[in-house]
């Protein structure tokens, strides 16, 4: 069934999406549906409207790209889902339609880890000159993750640190809600932050120079909190924050690539990923090459998934049925 086309299907949070690839990792279609204005009036993803926003479209997004590709469910190979970690409801709607696909097809299904399609995105065929050989670091920085990897091999990870509290996309998320700024964010205080001074704001760098690579960015919310209430320039803050941040994630990568000295490269994913601060900031920090895969594969998206559950089965993996999705599923 590898040779075949495999679909992929994410859910996780608060994406909506579905893609195809041939058997060889080739993009045949791919769709993304964005719920974030669904969301934006209550300030963060709300996990029953997502789950239900999920419900809505997925089946006509699978549909969609099945279309576009010419295909039906009868030409796949297998079927990926994402199955944690994440919002249960979305899980279970993604898991469920995949799961059905692949009972009604008679092909295999993939329960993937949101976190390993992440990790493997680089390896996609086309993406980069060489693709990261094993072992190769991952920093992945988006709204619900914040997590150093050693990605040793399929199925091999290794966390070298995490955050102690916010996520670096909650972060800048936060940040930008104090700055009066529209959720996500993250985008908007870049844009704002354009024209700002970076040195004009002290804040602290949580964990700078402290051993091994966890992350801490609460200390960092509300120096900005307090920054805003002194009367700072909103674009001066903006800059001061983005600097911390880039900042903190260099030293941290720099500390994992000291805690994985047999490392190939630097690969960074999720959508703080776009940042242009944190991109160059980490592009300094190692002497490894950093690998940025494309925007619309650093943040949520199907085919990662589809890419996941593509190399898991060329390694012989499947899983039964019976796979329960889990919201908290740690590589
Ligand atoms: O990976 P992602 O698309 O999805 C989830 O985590 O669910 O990441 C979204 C996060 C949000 O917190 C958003 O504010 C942040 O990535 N983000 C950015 C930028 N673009 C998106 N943060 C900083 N600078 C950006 N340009
Ligand atoms: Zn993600």
């Amino acid at each position: 069934p590898d040779a075949l086309p495999i679909l992929g299907i994410e859910s996780s949070c608060d994406e909506t999406a579905a893609a195809l690839l041939d058997g060889t990792g080739q993009i045949l279609a791919e769709a993304v549906f964005t719920q974030s204005a669904e969301h934006a009036r209550f300030g963060g993803v709300v996990p029953e409207i997502a789950a239900r926003a999920h419900l809505q479209r997925l089946a006509g997004m699978v549909q969609g790209v099945l279309a576009e590709a010419g295909l039906t469910p009868r030409d796949l190979g297998a079927v990926a889902a994402t199955s944690g970690p994440g919002l249960i409801g979305g899980l279970i709607v993604g898991a469920s339609l995949g799961k059905g696909l692949a009972l009604g097809a008679g092909i295999p299904f993939l329960g993937v880890n949101h976190l390993e399609a992440h990790a493997l995105t680089a390896r996609m065929p086309g993406l980069f000159e060489t693709p990261p050989a094993y072992p190769f670091l991952l920093i992945l920085v988006s709204g619900g993750h914040c997590q150093c990897v050693a990605v040793e091999g399929i199925g091999r990870y290794r966390r070298l640190g995490t955050t102690l509290d916010d996520a670096v996309g909650e972060a800048f998320d936060k940040a930008a809600k104090l700055l009066g700024l529209p959720w996500p964010g993250g985008a908007h205080l870049e844009r704002l932050a354009a024209g700002g001074d970076a040195g004009a704001v002290p804040l602290p760098r949580p964990l700078l120079r402290r051993p091994g690579c966890d992350f801490s960015f609460s200390g960092l919310k509300t120096a900005v909190a307090q920054a805003v209430g002194k009367g700072y320039r909103r674009e001066d803050i903006a800059a001061s924050f983005q600097a911390a941040v880039a900042a903190v994630l260099a030293d941290r990568a720099r500390h994992a690539a000291a805690m994985l000295p047999e490392a190939t490269a630097l690969v960074v994913a999720g959508g703080v990923a776009a940042n242009q601060a944190v991109r160059a900031a980490l592009a300094e920090a190692t002497p490894l090459p950093l690998l940025a895969p494309p925007l619309r594969l650093c943040g949520d998206n199907a085919v990662m998934v589809a890419w996941a559950g593509l190399e898991r089965l060329r390694a012989g993996q499947r899983d039964a049925l019976g796979l329960a999705p889990r919201p908290r599923w740690p590589l």
